[in-house]
């Protein structure tokens, strides 16, 4: 009478297993990240992110539309900007890339949520994330100066057309203050996506070639989260991202930090989650699939799926479209 229990039974028959798989994966989980800048007919490979490019308005538009062709659940937008400085004022522009970025993407999909990331690290000439100063006795991003820059940008964003903005600095009290400035320009309505629990990662490496945004001192330890911290830190940051009006919020990477995901899903039922695969997760696959080592389809999914497992409804990838497809 021994063994009892056969877990095998739930595995011998491929449609049993996909009966008894509570987990599923659907396109309209995932989200595109895609990147702007100047120009016509554009498309400039991201060499650590094969084959993203970086790309001009109008391709940005035919990209946009295959992405809601194929059911995803939306874009995510980076702009780089013609020209960067101390304080990022193109980011402060009704004419910003961005704004031109959003316009021709409702236009190409008006039904596909467009989100915009929130943050000044892609147009300040430093790289950092915010104005910078002295008030601490080091030279390091300052924080509440940095919320009024955070706010109107928002608030650019939103009059371009953008259906959800996506704060990613990591400043104290950014979700409030964007939601004040929406709201008291008539974008009540509009969701905020926080990334709520950032962490100052070595994985955004590929990221910050693709959207030119290196820090071009330090790095982001004063304002990202330490790897290091207890899970609670993450969750004291959502709590109050939460508490300021963040409506959907997210966890960034995703990969190392399916625990941080795990609870965050247990501990705000209620809030939507994200979770972003960014682009160390996804280049790392892709050098190792080039060189033949591992089937990067398969990696691709099985990383998707531990990220849905752990708890998020939405994922930030750049397998979007490849996955989708798959999917379909
Ligand atoms: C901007 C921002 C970053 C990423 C998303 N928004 C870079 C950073 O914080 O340095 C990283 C995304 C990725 O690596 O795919 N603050």
């Amino acid at each position: 009478m021994f063994p009892v229990t056969r877990m095998r039974r739930l595995r011998y028959h491929a449609g049993v297993r996909r009966l008894v798989a509570e987990t599923t994966l659907s396109p309209a989980n995932f989200v595109l990240p895609l990147f702007v800048r100047a120009g016509k007919e554009l498309r400039r490979p991201i060499a650590s992110m094969p084959p993203h490019c970086q790309l001009s308005p109008d391709v940005l538009a035919e990209e946009v539309r295959a992405a809601a062709d194929l059911g995803l659940g939306g874009v995510i937008l980076f702009g780089i900007p013609p020209v960067k400085d101390a304080v990022g004022s193109e980011a402060l522009s009704e004419e910003s890339i961005i704004v031109q970025a959003v316009r021709a993407a409702k236009k190409a999909a008006p039904d596909l949520p467009i989100i915009t990331d929130i943050c000044c690290c892609e147009y300040t000439d430093h790289g950092h994330c915010g104005r910078l100063g002295q008030s601490t006795g080091r030279m390091d991003v300052e924080n509440d100066p940095t919320l009024e820059l955070l706010a109107r940008q928002a608030v650019v964003h939103a009059r371009a057309g953008a259906d959800i903005v996506a704060p990613s600095g990591m400043m104290d009290g950014m979700v409030g203050a964007i939601r004040r400035a929406l709201d008291e320009a008539g974008f009540s309505h509009l969701p905020i996506m926080s990334y709520a629990a950032k962490y100052a990662s070595a994985f955004y490496g590929p990221f910050r070639e693709a959207a030119e945004s290196a820090p071009q001192f330090g790095d982001r330890r004063s304002y990202q989260m330490d790897p290091a911290a207890a899970a609670g830190q993450a969750l004291r940051e959502i709590e109050l991202d939460v508490a300021e009006g963040a409506d959907i919020i997210m966890v960034k990477p995703a990969l190392p930090y399916l625990d941080i995901i795990y609870q965050a899903r247990e501990r705000f039922p209620g809030v939507p989650l994200a979770a972003y695969n960014v682009s160390g997760e996804y280049s790392m696959v892709k050098a190792a699939a080039q060189l033949g080592w591992l089937d990067e389809h398969r990696v691709a999914l099985e990383c998707l799926i531990a990220i849905r497992r752990a708890g998020a409804s939405i994922i930030l990838t750049y397998w979007a479209k490849e996955i989708a497809r798959r999917l379909q």
